[in-house]
Formats: structure tokens, sequence, C-alpha cells
């Protein structure tokens, strides 16, 4: 059966990005990311996938996961406002062509390349507990560069950390485009630059520092949190006068709270005028409130698993025929298509041969 081609929707750029499977995401994640990707949904083609490939590449060891990861991720990506209807979900090793991609990439990319790359030496310093002296994990840029140019992205939405990934991906898009035929357009960073929210404890947020507001976390549980969260160090006593510009408290009501609750908090902070108790149960008042159409939205696909899959599933399918169609002019490029398999080639072949025959 044929299947109809979807409609391209209009002449939208595209734009790609990925993540991945991490499980449940957390509020970092949403401001850092996702409301980005929802806003860029309207405006461009987007794909967005779940780069399970790439968690091999520092946890190979330990897959037992990704199953339940991909499925607690997606379901916030959706929770998040992200809409099928937009953009495209699907998970980046049920389209195989990325690795097609990957290998021919490989032929042609510099070591030097790969090992200049900062989070290559970097990581290879700081995580200890794993082996990452392996060719996948030294190789891991250029499988990047392939998720990006099989869809001939014309965007990618990335944090700071990811910057120079994208750049080497325009260079292997160069130097492909220079050895062959010109084929794939270079990609431009889309960087988010929206502030980052501190984790409770003013660290980083993140999963493994145990200091993430999730977004699957029922109203109780943000306000429990938040009553537990850090604020300025200097301010012990309900007395002591407090620093709103270095509390962590602060910068999520900059972000979440009405302009007076912000004005009255930044000059009652300084004063003593308001203690930390009060202040944070205004924040959370207003956190509560951002958060609820998300979790009402993860609630509905919480409930239906299957909804989840079957939208990563057709996305998968839609992401493939993309893939397939850069790979073509890829191989055709390459000198990597034989006469077998154009038409066109083959009955003139045979053609040929039926004449060689009745005329003799
Ligand atoms: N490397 C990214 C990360 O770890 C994920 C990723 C893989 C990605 N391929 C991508 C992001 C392509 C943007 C485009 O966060
Ligand atoms: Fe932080 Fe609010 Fe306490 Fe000031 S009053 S230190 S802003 S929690």
């Amino acid at each position: 059966m044929v299947r109809p081609r979807s409609p391209q929707v209009g002449d939208r750029p595209r734009v790609l990005s990925g993540m991945r499977p991490t499980g449940r995401l957390h509020l970092g994640h949403l401001v850092g990311a996702l409301e980005n990707w929802v806003k860029l949904q309207e405006q461009y083609d987007c794909f967005f996938f779940v780069a399970d490939w790439h968690a091999l590449t520092t946890d190979y060891a330990d897959t037992g996961k990704i199953n339940e990861h991909t499925l607690q991720m997606v379901t916030d990506w959706l929770a998040a406002g992200l809409d099928p209807e937009k953009a495209t979900f699907f998970i980046q090793s049920r389209v195989p062509e990325h690795a097609e991609l990957h290998l021919l990439f490989s032929m042609i990319t510099p070591l030097g390349w790969l090992e200049r790359v900062p989070s290559y030496k970097e990581q290879r310093e700081q995580i200890r507990d794993k082996d990452l002296g392996t060719y996948g994990f030294l190789g891991y840029p250029v499988l990047q560069a392939a998720d990006i140019l099989i869809y001939k992205a014309n965007y990618v939405p990335v944090g700071e950390d990811q910057a120079a990934h994208v750049e080497l991906t325009r260079e292997i898009a160069r130097r492909f485009n220079s050895i062959y035929t010109e084929v794939l357009p270079e990609p431009g960073v889309l960087l988010t630059t929206t502030p980052k929210l501190p984790g409770l404890d003013g660290r980083k947020m993140s999963k493994s520092y145990g200091n993430a507001i999730d977004l699957a976390d029922d109203e109780e549980t943000v306000r429990k949190k938040i009553s537990g969260m850090l604020t300025d160090p200097q301010r012990k006593r309900r007395n002591d006068p407090g620093r709103p510009e270095i509390c962590p408290v602060f910068g999520y009501h900059r972000r979440y709270s009405k302009p007076e609750v912000i004005a009255r908090v930044d000059s009652e902070c300084r004063t003593a005028a308001i203690g930390c108790v009060e202040c944070k149960g205004l924040m959370a008042d207003h956190l509560v409130v951002a958060l609820e159409p998300i979790r009402e939205r993860r609630r509905k696909y919480a409930e239906q698993p299957r909804m989840v899959w079957d939208i990563l599933v057709e996305g998968s399918r839609k992401a493939q025929r993309s893939a397939r169609e850069t790979l073509g002019q890829v191989r055709e490029a390459m000198k990597l298509v034989f006469d077998f398999e154009r038409p066109e080639k083959s009955r003139a072949a045979a053609a040929t041969a039926a004449r060689v025959h009745t005329s003799r």
C-alpha cells in the first residue's frame, strides 16, 4: 500500500531537537527547553525525538529503563503542551536510517575534530564510574550530525552546552558537500536563552541532585518542596533582612508571580517585613497555578500510555519517510546506487537485450 504523503505544512523551515530518555522531567527541562519547543511548533515544521542511542553512548551498560524513561519523558512533553497535530515526535532507534548516515559520516570525519569537542574531554575527565573510552562515545557528535542532517533541519534549538555539536554538524555538512555534491544544508543554532531556574538547594536543577520539582508532582508535593527550599543563608531569623537577588525563591517569583508580588517581595525581604514562610507560600500559589494545566494534560496521557506510544509510532513512520528521502540523495551523491535499483536503467538494458535478440 502506498501511504499518502503527510501534507507538508506550508513551507515552514524545519526545526529538529532531541532529548535523551531520562524519565520524568522537571521544571528545569520545562523552562530550559520544553517551553521553547512549544513556541517553535507554532512556527516551524518541528521534529522532536527521543535520543535513545545517545543515551547508550554513556549508559550502554544500563539499558533496563529505556522503555519506561521514554514513556515518562514523552508524557511530559505532551503535558507541557507539545502537540502531535503540530509537530512530529519519534524515537531515534526506530528510524535506523540515522545509523546509516552516521556510518557514512564516520568515513569523512577526521578524528581530530572529535577529540577537540569540548564536552568530550570534559566528560572523559569527569565521569569516572564508567569507561567512556569507547568508539561510540567519541563518535557521539557524528551521530548527532546524522540526526540533524538526515532531516535537513534548518534550525536546532539547544542550550549553550550543545552549540559546539551543531558547529561540528555544520563542518560535516560542508565536508560532505565539498567531497561529493551539495546535498546537506548547514543548520543554524537557536540558542535557548531563558534564565535558568535553580534547584531547591540553589544548585542547578537536576534529578541526580534530588533538588528538582517534577512536572508530575501534585500540588501538595510542590508546596512541600518549596517550603523546604533554600533561602538567603544570611536570613537566619525572622528579623534578619534578606537579599532577594541571591535567593532561589526570588528567582521563582520573578518567573511565576504577578508583578506587584515581585515588587513587594523585593522590598519587604530587604527590610524583613515579610518572612520566608509567607514569601514561599505566595510563590507556591503562583507556581501551582502555572503548573495546573500541565498536570491536567499529564493525567490524561498518563492514563492512556497507548496514546503516547501511538504518537511515537506514527511520528517515527513520518520521520522515516523524510529520512529515507535524504538518505537516497546521499547514496546518489556518493555513487552508492546500483543499476538494479534504477528501473530506467534496468528497463533500458532489457530493451537493448531484447533488440539484440529479435534482430538475430
Ligand atoms: N545531544 C543532545 C543531548 O544530550 C541530544 C541530541 C541528540 C540532540 N541528537 C540531537 C539535540 C540533535 C539536538 C539535535 O541533550
Ligand atoms: Fe528569599 Fe523570600 Fe526569604 Fe527573601 S523573604 S530570603 S526572597 S524566601
